[in-house]
Parts: C-alpha cells; sequence; structure tokens
C-alpha cells in the first residue's frame, strides 16, 4: 500500500516527538484508494454509516451543533477490503512501540462521512471514557478537494494554528492526549479513514460510538 523505507518513518517519527504531529502526502496508491471508496460508497448505500455520538457509554451524547459526521466502525475481520490499511497498522505500532516506547495494545478505526453543511468543534480526541487513546490517524479521501470546499482540520500546536487540508491520499497522525483540533464546516461531503491507537485492548467506545 505504500512504499516508506525506515528512514522516511523514523524522520515521521521525529516529527512526532518534536511536533506532537506528523503529515505524509501521497501515503496510499491510486488503486488502493479506488478499493477504499468503492467499499466506502457500497457502505453508504447500504446505509452502514449511522451518526456519530460524543462521548462514550452512559456519557455518549448524539449532538450535530458539536459533531456532524456518520460513522461506520470497521472490523478487520469482516472489512477485509481494508487489509492493506491494518497492516500499514500493524507496521507503525511496531515502530512506536520500539523507537517511542508507547505502549500501545489495541486500535478502534472508522470510516467517517461528514455531510455538505456539517462541522466537529474544537475538541481533544483522549478524554473521559476515551482515556486510552495515545495516537490519533487519519487518512483523507477527498479527491476532488479545492479551496472553498471546506472541511479543513485546524490543529492547534504550541507554535501556532495549523490548517490541514483533507485531500485525497494525506495521511496525518497527531499525539491525542495534546492536540486539540476543529473540522472546519465543509460545503461538500467530506470522507475520511480516522483512527486511534490504545494502550488498552478495549474500548468501550467501540461499542457505542
Ligand atoms: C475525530 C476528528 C478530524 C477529521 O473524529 O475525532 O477530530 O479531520 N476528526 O476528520
Ligand atoms: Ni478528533
Amino acid at each position: 500500500m505504500h512504499t516508506t523505507t525506515e528512514d522516511l518513518w523514523l524522520s515521521y517519527l521525529d516529527e512526532l516527538s518534536e511536533n506532537d504531529y506528523f503529515i505524509a502526502d501521497d501515503f496510499i496508491t491510486d488503486e488502493f484508494y479506488d478499493q477504499i471508496m468503492n467499499y466506502f460508497h457500497k457502505l453508504e448505500q447500504d446505509n452502514e454509516l449511522k451518526k456519530a455520538g460524543i462521548g462514550a457509554g452512559g456519557e455518549l451524547q448524539v449532538k450535530a451543533s458539536v459533531r456532524g459526521d456518520f460513522i461506520y466502525w470497521l472490523d478487520e475481520a469482516r472489512d477485509t477490503e481494508l487489509a492493506p490499511f491494518f497492516e500499514f497498522r500493524d507496521e507503525f505500532m511496531y515502530l512506536l512501540r520500539r523507537f517511542c516506547f508507547l505502549s500501545l495494545s489495541g486500535s478502534e478505526f472508522h470510516l467517517a462521512k461528514y455531510p455538505e453543511g456539517s462541522h466537529y468543534d474544537r475538541h481533544l480526541d483522549q478524554f473521559g471514557a476515551r482515556s486510552n487513546r495515545q495516537i490519533t490517524i487519519l487518512l483523507y479521501l477527498n479527491k476532488h478537494w479545492k479551496k472553498g470546499d471546506g472541511g479543513e482540520l485546524v490543529i492547534y500546536t504550541d507554535s501556532g494554528d495549523i490548517i490541514v487540508e483533507p485531500i485525497a491520499k494525506r495521511l496525518l497522525v497527531f499525539k491525542s492526549d495534546v492536540i486539540e483540533h476543529e473540522v472546519l464546516t465543509t460545503q461538500v461531503p467530506r470522507y475520511s479513514l480516522t483512527g486511534w491507537l490504545l494502550h488498552q485492548p478495549e474500548s468501550l467506545g467501540y461499542l457505542f460510538g
């Protein structure tokens, strides 16, 4: 799916340690991009995407005023179309354990669609029932994205606000406990694959989110 060499990975990990995030463009091949989107559109047609909530378990609330996306939680055993993505996840977790000494033992990923006019207020991914989220991973899937389409991600860092355009095949990784971020209102349907590396094998959020 990607041809990232170990040296390049190490420079990404350096960026992650230093700046709390990194961006890798053209992270997947065109073929795998098409494979993900074909699967995504099939799930949409089958009505498999559900309104996302905020919080988890007893705290779960569905509030479009905070968060307007629709999601589909991935299951590695069922969603075999995305197998190359799970291979990347395994390799990345291995490198994070080995070079960043993170104790990671699980993950949770979903496909997300923000319909036209939706957004996600500024927030931190690690909070309350989501306290086991260590690393946030976003793979953007918007092929013909152009300025004016909206849906940019703003990440708030110590060295200023950074605007990330959600263009196809762009990977963004950040530390879930420190990076506050916000999805600006999108003017067109906005697609992504989003997930988290966890320091516990199971998250209740998986059941309710
Ligand atoms: C999230 C989130 C950002 C994005 O799902 O928690 O902040 O760019 N997503 O889709
Ligand atoms: Ni978030």
